[in-house]
């Protein structure tokens, strides 16, 4: 049997849309294990237990590239990511699934073609680039292909992970973007994305809390979350860093140094909206 382990990611960090991406202390573990014949697939909701579950499809996708079949499969999955919430969980279900093949059948592919099929898969590589190889990851694509450089990410940063109990489809949450900025913001965006990741490595609250502030995705996508607005202030109350949505949302994320203060937002957030998800969690280096 073979036995995957995934992180969780947020992508973007706010200014960094569709380049920035780290791994979070929350994981899928996903086995796979050949059987005589047909599918099957445990410890997922009903609706995604049949051909269409993400898992599968990036196993398939995997074994075709590798010329390999197998004639049976059944995928065991245990993950507390939550689903379309900008926790990267279509990325985790691609790497899982890409990287169960491979090891399925001697491990042929390096991180990097992963990385490459993944990609092809998701469509943009920040969620993919730090699922695979863990941290801070900044990507890039050249020629159709993804490639990244990875950052570190002081340990005392707190990632205070407010998960809302609705979805925000990450296709409209893209189509609401407009396709152009000028010259100017992007040199206001390209400054503070830079520097929000080199922010992040040495811990710098100042910097993080100056150079989070976007103007390429946010703004456009925050009414999608109808309480951004208050999240957002009560963060600053809070003294939090900063706060940004995670990915397309409806996630967002809070950074703070301060245990305390991350447990007591965490309980303002929860009287506020009790049937929220609000979960303390860390970076992680490992890929
Ligand atoms: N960079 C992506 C976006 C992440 O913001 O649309 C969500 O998959």
């Amino acid at each position: 049997m073979i036995k995957v382990i995934v992180p969780a990611t947020s992508a973007n960090l706010g200014v960094g849309y569709d380049c920035l991406g780290l791994a979070l202390d929350e994981y899928a573990t996903v086995y796979f294990e050949e059987i005589a014949t047909g599918l099957e697939i445990i410890g997922s909701e009903e609706a995604y237990c049949n051909e269409d579950n993400l898992i599968y499809q990036a196993f398939l996708k995997g074994m075709q590239y590798l010329q390999k079949n197998c004639t049976g499969l059944r995928i065991t999955m245990d993950t507390n990511i939550p689903y379309t919430r900008g926790l990267g969980s279509s990325a985790t279900c691609i790497v899982a699934g890409l990287a169960g093949a491979n090891a399925l059948v001697g491990s042929p592919l390096n991180k990097y073609e992963l990385f490459d099929l993944a990609t092809q898969m998701e469509g943009h590589p920040d969620n993919i680039a730090p699922a695979i190889f863990g941290g801070l990851c900044v990507s890039f694509m050249e020629e159709g292909k993804p490639n990244m450089i990875r950052y570190g990410i002081k340990k005392d940063l707190l990632f205070v992970t407010l998960i809302p109990d609705y979805e925000v489809n990450t296709k409209a949450a893209r189509e609401v973007l407009p396709n152009q900025m000028s010259y100017a913001d992007a040199t206001y965006q390209m400054g503070r994305c830079a520097a929000l990741a080199k922010a992040m490595e040495i811990g710098n609250p100042l910097i993080l809390r100056k150079a989070c502030t976007d103007k390429m995705q946010e703004p456009y996508r925050k009414h999608l979350i109808p309480q951004y607005e208050e999240v957002k202030k009560l963060c600053q109350q809070q003294d939090m860093i900063t706060m940004f949505i995670s990915g397309s949302g409806s996630t967002m994320i809070a950074l703070t140094q301060e245990e305390t203060d991350a447990k007591k937002l965490i309980e303002q957030i929860q009287m506020l909206y009790p049937t929220w998800d609000c979960r303390l969690l860390h970076a992680t280096y490992d890929g």
